[in-house]
């Protein structure tokens, strides 16, 4: 049965499957080589645990005047939903150059100090920050209960024993713990409940928004409260073997090219902005899936919400590579952002500013950010003339200045 999968799946696609693992095998290679390159200096980035930023992000203050996915204080704003998560990287970078000198002026209102920070506890923190946009929104439990009458669940369901008996009452359920549990409970049992409806001449609903993170709010809001579970933390790299052990490779291509049964779900399509409105994307198209298993003679896979959450992960991580530039335009950049007037316009460094090219380092977004955070307050203090006259960094000069600052060094006969 394998094997007739795999003829099934066209050579264009195995070749760009390839790519695809060459491209994450890439990524990782980055952040472990970044990883080794800084081990000295204790700085790893993106290979940090969300977890652990969020423990920084509390210990430093942060959460005196910021939210993150509707946790902490609400003065600044709420870091995970700034922006949309595709631009996440360079904007990340632009933020802390465009927004942070207002915020270093709060502090000094507030009489907070500067928060220093390791080099490591910034890449936690951002990490933490970049993997909360994957995050849902926290759902409506009122829409939410809405939903439920509206969708037909409660034919079926009840909620803390409001409802229908034909399947187990939702709030009793262990999976009810956490949003991606909930989503693979929802996937896992599809098929049974597809045959129910089909026999209770019910439709398979659909849902759009994030309709599922609503309904999840209402039954989350009346199950037991002493068990909230975290979301597992994504693995992108099982993701990719899981992707192919699971078989949503031989119907779903990554690449455009792939002709397919399913939509493709490489880097060119478009992906919803969080995990859960993935899986709800999923779910819905759950009946239209198992008819061509069935056809494929294929089970639909059983999957864990670790499951899950690394496929989704691998999924995603084709989107987030670094973003590219020239080094040409990123020289013209670095000028016309006037980082020439203290760095030198080939950043070989001037008695303003010291030398960014040249020295062995690897900028990367992650890397840009976090100088900008521990050096930035500094360069904002020595900027002269109006500080509204200070350029501001846009998203897509991140890929050129990243590029430019890391070209080698050309010997030049006309500078000094
Ligand atoms: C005294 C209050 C205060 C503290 C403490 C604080 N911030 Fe801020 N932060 C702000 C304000 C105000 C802004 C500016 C928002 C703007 O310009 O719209 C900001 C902006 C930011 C931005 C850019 C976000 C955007 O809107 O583009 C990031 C990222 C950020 N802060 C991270 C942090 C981190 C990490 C910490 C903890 C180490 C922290 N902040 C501590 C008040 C604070
Ligand atoms: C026609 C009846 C029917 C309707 C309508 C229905 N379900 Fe179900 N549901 C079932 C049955 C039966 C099961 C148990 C399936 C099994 O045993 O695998 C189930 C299982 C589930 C599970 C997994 C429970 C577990 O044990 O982990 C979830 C979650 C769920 N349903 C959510 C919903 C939601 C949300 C809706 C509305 C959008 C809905 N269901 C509509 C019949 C229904
Ligand atoms: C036998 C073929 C087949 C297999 C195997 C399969 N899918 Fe699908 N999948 C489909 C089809 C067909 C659709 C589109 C249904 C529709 O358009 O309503 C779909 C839709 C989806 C969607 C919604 C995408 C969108 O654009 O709406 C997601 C997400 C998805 N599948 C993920 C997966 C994952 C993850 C796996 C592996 C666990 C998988 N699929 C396995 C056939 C398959
Ligand atoms: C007003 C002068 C000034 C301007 C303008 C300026 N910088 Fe800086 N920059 C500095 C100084 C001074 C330091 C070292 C600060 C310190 O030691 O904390 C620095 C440090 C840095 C570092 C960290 C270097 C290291 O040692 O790790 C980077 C990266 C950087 N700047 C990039 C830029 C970029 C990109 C721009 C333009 C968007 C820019 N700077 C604009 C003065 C400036």
């Amino acid at each position: 049965m394998v094997d007739d999968q795999n003829r099934r799946i066209p050579i264009a696609v195995v070749v760009w499957a390839l790519a695809a693992l060459a491209v994450v095998a890439g990524v990782s290679a980055l952040l472990i080589h970044q990883q080794r390159r800084t081990e000295n200096r204790g700085a790893e980035y993106l290979s940090e645990s969300p977890a652990a930023g969020s423990a920084v992000f509390r210990k430093k203050g942060c959460v005196n005047c910021h939210q993150v996915n509707g946790v902490g204080a609400s003065t600044g704003s709420d870091l995970a939903h700034y922006g949309s998560a595709e631009h996440s990287l360079p904007q990340l970078v632009t933020a802390m150059w465009n927004h942070a000198p207002r915020m270093w002026e709060q502090m000094q209102e507030r009489h907070l100090p500067y928060p220093s920070m390791e080099d490591r506890e910034i890449a936690q923190i951002f990490t933490y920050i970049y993997m909360s946009r994957h995050v849902a929104l926290p759902g409506d439990p009122a829409s939410g209960h809405t939903l439920f009458e509206e969708k037909g669940c409660v034919h079926c369901h009840a909620v803390a024993g409001a409802g229908g008996a034909v399947g187990p009452d939702l709030a009793r359920i262990p999976e009810a713990v956490s949003g991606m549990q909930w989503m693979s409970a929802l996937w896992n049992h599809s098929s049974a409940m597809q045959s129910k409806m089909t026999e209770m001449g019910v439709a398979w609903p659909k849902f759009a928004g994030q309709d599922i993170d609503d309904i999840y709010a209402y039954v989350r809001q009346n199950a037991s409260p002493a068990t909230i579970v975290h979301d597992p933390n994504p693995d992108p790299e099982n993701g990719w073997g899981l992707f192919q052990s699971k078989g949503c490779m031989s119907c779903h291509g990554i690449k455009d090219e792939g002709g397919q049964v399913g939509s493709s779900l490489g880097p060119n399509g478009d992906l919803p902005a969080t995990f859960s409105k993935l899986g709800e994307l999923m779910v819905t198209a759950a009946p239209a899936m198992t008819e061509e298993m069935r056809k494929e003679g294929m089970q639909p896979p059983h999957l864990t919400a670790q499951d899950m959450t690394d496929i989704f992960a691998f999924l995603y991580s084709l989107r987030y590579v670094e973003p590219s530039g020239s080094a040409a335009v990123g020289q013209s950049v670095f000028s016309w952002r006037g980082c020439n007037r203290c760095h030198g316009s080939s950043a070989q460094g001037s008695s303003r500013g010291p030398a960014l090219r040249g020295r062995g380092e690897h900028y990367t977004s992650m890397g840009l950010a976090s100088s900008f955070w521990r050096h930035g307050a500094k360069m904002y203090d020595r900027t002269e003339g109006p500080r509204t006259e200070r350029a501001s960094l846009l998203e897509s000069d991140v890929g050129d200045l990243i590029a430019f600052l890391n070209s080698p060094v050309q010997p030049n006969k006309n500078s000094r």
